[in-house]
């Protein structure tokens, strides 16, 4: 995925109304933000604008409320952290609908240094539908779009992907730039050792992106619920862990694949398991096959020295999904360890994923990671070599 799609600096903003999609997807907790990385991350292309002199519409969605207004999901608390964010001379004005009179005075009267965030676009049951009368409507607030919102890049909605396909320019915000530009250094010319930390739960949430790394990798590092499988079509005993039985063959051929190309392919060879699915269930560190009963949520700790020596030595690492089951303290630990282990390391890193960002955080590594992307579903298509819909609309750049 290159990026060859024109960027902010080929746009000039001034004195113009700009639409920019953002992607303001971040956890509410009691009715204020929670996280507010993606925030954040859209400011220095929001700042850019406004101080150079245009009016922004800024439009994002916040979770999935499936075409109906519902009152958790309103961006109200968005626009309460983005004016703290932006500071109080640039005014956040909000409008509590996606579309009709009242956004589209709102959007006439904005004026140059200002920003309007509109409400949640998902509000509106023609965004998730790419519906053309509602992106016909979002394009013509403005005189040119922004796309700014990698996380939501992969979803061919609306606002991501209609709105750029009518409103020109269409061009790439700096956070979008960020993270191809990020992904392009790991995945083009990769220093070697290139290592891939691939975990979570299913095979067949990752097989596409498993198949891409291994044209492309030198070690291929496998946690999480989907070792299961992988260890089961080698023939090892796995208790009652998690199984794809119907991925079994997958697993198969992905083993067969590495090792027709010379991968080096990491499998857990210790675990912690435990009797039940509950974050207070007895637990035990087994090495090797499984005792019956007894479930993996963690890779143990001969396996988290393994994958560290292996993470030391790389240049170049991509990691996205968890090594356990993150969310239970007892079983974070071998996600924890990666997490570490690549902040130690000298490679060139990128990590996507809610888990494995989540684990960064935790453990305070955000510095030592090279890059940690905003995206979640959007970075592991990237992975799996998909051509994004919300990139695909963009403006091509100008061949040299
Ligand atoms: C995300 O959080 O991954 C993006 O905002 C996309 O959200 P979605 O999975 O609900 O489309």
């Amino acid at each position: 995925m290159s990026l060859a799609k024109k960027t902010l600096r080929e746009l000039d903003p001034s004195g113009k109304k700009v639409f920019v999609r953002v992607d303001f997807n971040v956890p509410l907790k009691d009715g204020v933000v929670g996280d507010d990385t993606r925030i954040r991350a859209a400011l220095t292309t929001l700042k850019h604008l406004l101080a150079s002199g245009a009016a922004v519409i800024a439009a994002s969605h916040l979770g999935r409320p499936k075409g109906q207004m519902v009152e958790e999901l309103r961006m109200a608390p968005v626009a309460v952290r983005l004016q703290e964010l932006l500071g109080a001379d640039v005014p956040v004005k909000t409008v509590n609908c996606v579309r009709g009179n009242q956004v589209q005075k709102a959007a006439a009267a904005l004026q140059s240094g200002e920003l309007l965030l509109l409400e949640n676009l998902r509000f509106d049951a023609g965004e998730t539908e790419n519906d053309d009368a509602l992106a016909e409507e979002l394009a013509g607030l403005a005189d040119c779009f922004v796309q700014d919102a990698f996380g939501t890049c992969h979803r061919s909605h609306a606002s991501t992907a209609g709105v750029p396909a009518r409103c020109k320019p269409a061009v790439a915000g700096n956070l979008l730039e960020k993270e191809i530009r990020a992904f392009e250094q790991v995945m083009s010319q990769p220093e070697q050792p290139f290592v891939a930390v691939i975990g979570g739960a299913k095979v067949s949430d990752k097989i596409l992106a498993l198949k891409t790394l291994l044209e492309k990798v030198d070690c291929l590092m496998i946690g999480g619920g989907m070792a299961y499988t992988f260890l089961k079509a080698q023939g090892h005993a796995i208790g009652s862990s998690l199984c794809e039985e119907d991925r079994l063959d997958t697993a198969r051929e992905v083993l067969a694949e590495a090792a027709a190309r010379s991968v080096e392919m990491l499998l857990p060879t210790d675990h912690v398991v435990a009797d039940a699915f509950f974050e207070n269930a007895n637990t035990q560190v087994v090495a090797g096959d499984l005792p019956s009963g007894w479930m993996g949520l963690d890779i143990g700790p001969e396996t988290k020295a393994a994958y560290a020596a292996k993470l030391a030595e790389a240049r170049t690492v991509v990691w996205n999904g968890p090594m356990g089951v993150f969310e239970m303290e007892p079983f974070s630990h071998g996600t924890s360890a990666v997490a570490k282990a690549l902040a130690e390391s000298h490679a060139v890193s990128v990590v996507g994923g809610g888990d494995s960002v989540a684990a960064v955080k935790k453990n305070g590594l955000q510095a030592h990671i090279g890059h940690i992307s905003t995206g979640g579903g959007a970075f592991l298509e990237l992975l799996e070599g998909k051509v994004l819909p919300g990139i695909a609309e963009l403006d091509d750049a100008l061949s040299d």
